[in-house]
Parts: structure tokens; C-alpha cells; sequence
């Protein structure tokens, strides 16, 4: 066995202290125990060996990247094992503890403004674009549009959350950015059960939200925000609203309480997107009558972020309640 057969078959936990409604059962899949610590190990994986598979990548390659850290951190830790060159591209928004994981595991990293429009050279996917066309023998994982992003979830989050739940499973939340999780797990489920009600959290200053609700980009809808790994300000083309029931908007204070609500309460130090998706879920619970079996998903480690959000300084200096 080595680190990149590590991937995936990730514990489903029970969270009984976070929600006391005992008609309800609360499932988080940890998808921090995956190798480089999120759930984009098993997307980075699957189209890696599907590149190797058709030339696509050959040794002593580079792969590309752009990132919010997290498939940054799968690509290195893939990148290492298999011997090829990783370079990535990322916002200025991500935290120093992510940028100096990709470092520490043999990346270049390329930092470029947040503010940067998607239509802007130095946005962090043109850039990575950019780098990509520039640097011969490389290959783009391109997890916004890659079509084998969703379908690596398809083949196996889906498939352990099916199992883990004995088939029980009757709602699934997850927020998304490429929409790889929540399209792929979604497909998957809904095909076992189309019973199975899906619901996507968004952060307020996301376009997905309007999107899903008017199918129109709303460009004032676009805004800055904290959480850092879901919502988006283009549509990807991994995203399927059409495995989407419903959608709620978070904000980053909702994120950030959660969080640290689930670390002190269920001993799960989990990033901030987990913290949405657990409270988008309770919001959900709030509201069922009868017996449900809800499943979301802790997508990467709190540890990226004890600097951020699990910092009370941090979150009064950023205007938030602790
Ligand atoms: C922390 C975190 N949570 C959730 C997601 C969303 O996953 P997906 O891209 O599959 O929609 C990401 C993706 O970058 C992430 O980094």
C-alpha cells in the first residue's frame, strides 16, 4: 500500500450532540481522513489515472493546477508519490498554513488578487491556463469543467455513503465550488433512490444561489466572502442543478459558529465549508417532522485554519460573534 491507496473509504460518523432531535439521524462523512486531508484526493486520483491512461500524461510530467488549496494539496501529494512537478495557482485569500502544506510537499505556488475578475489575466484560472499552455509535457487537472471530477464522487462517495447508510440514506447536503461532490454523490443517490432530497448550501456573494433560483447570472450577486472552498462567480461545468432540490444561504458567520460548535461539541475540528454544510443540515432537521437519515460531508481539517475562524482574535477583528 502506499499514500495514494489511502484515498477514500472515509468514516461516517453519527452526530448526536450537534443535533438533539432523536427522530432525526446526523451523518458527517470525514473526509479529512483522506491523505493530503480533503476530499479532493479522490477527484485529483481518478483523473490523474485516467491522464496516465491516455498519454495524457507521461513521466516526468507537470501537473497544473488552480486551487483553492485543497486539490493543491492532492495534486502535491499525488505529484510526490508519482514523481511529476506540481504547479499551482491560487487566490491570495487562502491561508498561509495551506500555501506552506503545497510548499513543504514540493509545489510551486503561484499566489494571485482574490479581487481578480474571472475575465482578468491574473485570475487564478487564467493564470493557471496561461501556465499550462506555456510549460511543455504538462497536463491541467481542470476540475471546474473536467466531467470525470463529478463522476469520480459518482464512483465512490456516493457509492460509500450508500453503504455506510445500509441504503437508509434520505437527504444529502453539500455545498459545492466545482460542484464535483454534490453533482456526483447526488447522481449516484438519486439513481438508488430518486426519493433522495438533495440540498446545496451557497455563502452569500456566491452566483449559484440566484442561478439555481432564476437559471440567470446575477453579477450583483457576486461578492466577497470568508469561507474559503465553496460558491462560486462563474457556473462550472461540473456543477448539475438539475441533482439539486434545493438551496440555502449561508453566511460566514453561520460557517464559522458551526464549526467551532462541532469542534467543541462532536470533537470534529473540520474547515469552514463543513461548518456550513452542518448547519445547513440542522436548518433542514428544524424543519422535517418525520424520521430522516441526513448525510453531509466535512470536506477538509480545521488545522488549515486555526489562525482564521478558530481564532477568537481573528474572528472579533473580522467582525464576527464568538
Ligand atoms: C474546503 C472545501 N469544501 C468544499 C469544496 C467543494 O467541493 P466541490 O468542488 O466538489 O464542489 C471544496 C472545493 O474546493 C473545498 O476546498
Amino acid at each position: 500500500m502506499n499514500m495514494r491507496d489511502t484515498i477514500g473509504n472515509t468514516p461516517l460518523v453519527i452526530l448526536e450532540n450537534i443535533n438533539p432531535n432523536r427522530r432525526i439521524e446526523l451523518y458527517a462523512k470525514l473526509e479529512f481522513f483522506n491523505p493530503s486531508g480533503s476530499v479532493k484526493d479522490r477527484i485529483v486520483n481518478y483523473i490523474i489515472e485516467d491522464a496516465e491512461k491516455r498519454g495524457l500524461l507521461k513521466p516526468g510530467g507537470t501537473i497544473v493546477e488552480n486551487t483553492s488549496g485543497n486539490t493543491g494539496a492532492a495534486v502535491a501529494t499525488i505529484a510526490a508519490v508519482k514523481g511529476y512537478k506540481a504547479i499551482l495557482t491560487m487566490p491570495d485569500k487562502v491561508s498561509k498554513e495551506k500555501q506552506d502544506a503545497l510548499k513543504a510537499l514540493g509545489a510551486e505556488i503561484v499566489v494571485t488578487p482574490t479581487s481578480a475578475a474571472p475575465d482578468s489575466p491574473e485570475n487564478y484560472i487564467n493564470t493557471a491556463k496561461r501556465i499550462a499552455d506555456e510549460t511543455p509535457n504538462s497536463f491541467r487537472i481542470n476540475q471546474y469543467d473536467n466531467p470525470l471530477n463529478p463522476e469520480a464522487h459518482y464512483k465512490s462517495t456516493g457509492p460509500e455513503i450508500w453503504e455506510q447508510t445500509q441504503g437508509r440514506v434520505t437527504h444529502y447536503v453539500a455545498a459545492g465550488s466545482t460542484g464535483g461532490t454534490i453533482s456526483g454523490v447526488s447522481k449516484f443517490l438519486k439513481e438508488k433512490n430518486p426519493d433522495i432530497f438533495t440540498l446545496m448550501p451557497d455563502p452569500v456573494g456566491s452566483i449559484y444561489y440566484d442561478y439555481f433560483k432564476t437559471g440567470k447570472i446575477n453579477p450583483d450577486a457576486i461578492g466577497t466572502y470568508n469561507v474559503e472552498g465553496v460558491g462560486e462567480d462563474h457556473i462550472a461545468r461540473a456543477m448539475d442543478f438539475s441533482l439539486v432540490d434545493e438551496m440555502i444561504q449561508f453566511t460566514d458567520q453561520d460557517a464559522f459558529a458551526t464549526a467551532r460548535r462541532l469542534a467543541r461539541e462532536e470533537g470534529i475540528l473540520g474547515g469552514g465549508t463543513g461548518g456550513a454544510n452542518i448547519w445547513a443540515a440542522l436548518r433542514l432537521a428544524a424543519k422535517l417532522t418525520g424520521p430522516a437519515v441526513i448525510v453531509t460531508i466535512i470536506p477538509d481539517n480545521g488545522i488549515k485554519y486555526l489562525s482564521k475562524f478558530y481564532n477568537d482574535e481573528w474572528m472579533l477583528k473580522n467582525g464576527f460573534e464568538i
